[in-house]
């Protein structure tokens, strides 16, 4: 089946370029917006009888959501035959339960909203309650992993670090990056009190006197979980302190908060783009399209 890969907003140069390593035609869809606000949306090259393959990191998700809403339904009209949509960064996935009542549990209503994808790939989903995406998105959703290309960067860039996650959800990315690096991880305890606030503690028995520390998770976006983490470090006095997401958000500057704490440099993949984004998934999303 031919496939075309669609692009649209922030994740144009990833598409551009997944799409030249699978070989695909590259369009964009045109977006506007109506003088009240709607949007109008139109697919500029023949889609019929292809595997249409939407690129989209869903950083500011909301009106990203609906676009692919419209975008769905629209392929499917045309004649599209398979619809796949890449997400590099899955929004929502941090609300999957109700933490208090009446709340919305958003991932699970994000699942039936994107039901018309036949397939649904995404890098490292937040998924901590849920153990699989599937519980999340029916078909046969993918979960990639930049684990293995954040252990190559460490290695290529940086010597003798330890690695180190906030929180009890962060050992997945932690533990598999440290054994990759041949270093240990440590993982610390995180309270979260709300979007804003967060206690993390390291054992106080514990030294980083001398050492060479990174600091990995899955999201940076406020940057409160790595500020919190980088100062514990700090009290246990690490010597060069990196801090590496997978998809750094980088919401109220929080990079820029990080980096008056000290922080060495911090680097995140391109699921979102960004100057320090450098990591580069395109070759990781395009072996999945194969
Ligand atoms: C939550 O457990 C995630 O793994 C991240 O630690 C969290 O989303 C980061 O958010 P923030 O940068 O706002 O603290």
């Amino acid at each position: 089946m031919k496939k075309a890969v669609v692009g649209f907003s922030d994740s144009s140069a990833l598409a551009k370029k997944i799409a030249r390593q699978v070989k695909a035609k590259y369009s964009e869809l045109e977006l506007k917006k109506f003088p009240d606000g709607e949007t109008y949306l139109r697919f500029k090259d023949d889609i019929k009888g292809k595997e249409v393959i939407f690129i989209e990191s869903l950083n500011n998700p909301n009106e990203k959501i609906f676009n692919l809403i419209l975008a769905s339904h629209t392929a499917k009209e045309l004649g599209a035959k398979k619809l796949t949509l890449v997400a590099p960064y899955m929004c929502y996935m941090r609300q999957d339960k109700r933490f208090n009542s009446g709340e919305a549990i958003s991932s699970k209503i994000i699942g039936k909203l994107f039901h018309n994808f036949n397939k649904i790939i995404t890098v490292d989903p937040h998924l901590h309650r849920y153990k699989s995406l599937k519980q999340v998105f029916s078909g046969n959703p993918v979960r990639l992993s930049a684990n293995e290309l954040i252990s190559s960067y460490i290695k290529k860039n940086l010597k003798n670090v330890l690695i180190i996650g906030p929180d009890a959800e962060s050992y997945q990315w932690a533990e598999e990056i440290a054994k990759h690096v041949k270093s240990h991880a440590i993982v610390l305890r995180k309270r979260r009190f709300n979007s804003r606030s967060v206690k993390i503690r390291l054992n106080n028995n514990v030294s980083l006197k001398g050492k060479d520390v990174v600091i990995v998770d899955d999201i940076i976006s406020t940057g409160h979980t790595m500020i919190e983490t980088v100062k514990e470090a700090k009290k246990h006095k690490a010597k060069n302190i990196y801090c590496i997401a997978v998809h750094g958000l980088n919401v109220e500057n929080a990079y820029l908060k990080l980096k008056k704490l000290g922080v060495k440099k911090i680097i995140a993949t391109n699921t979102i783009p960004g100057k320090d984004s450098l990591i580069d998934v395109s070759g990781l999303i395009s072996e999945s399209l194969k």
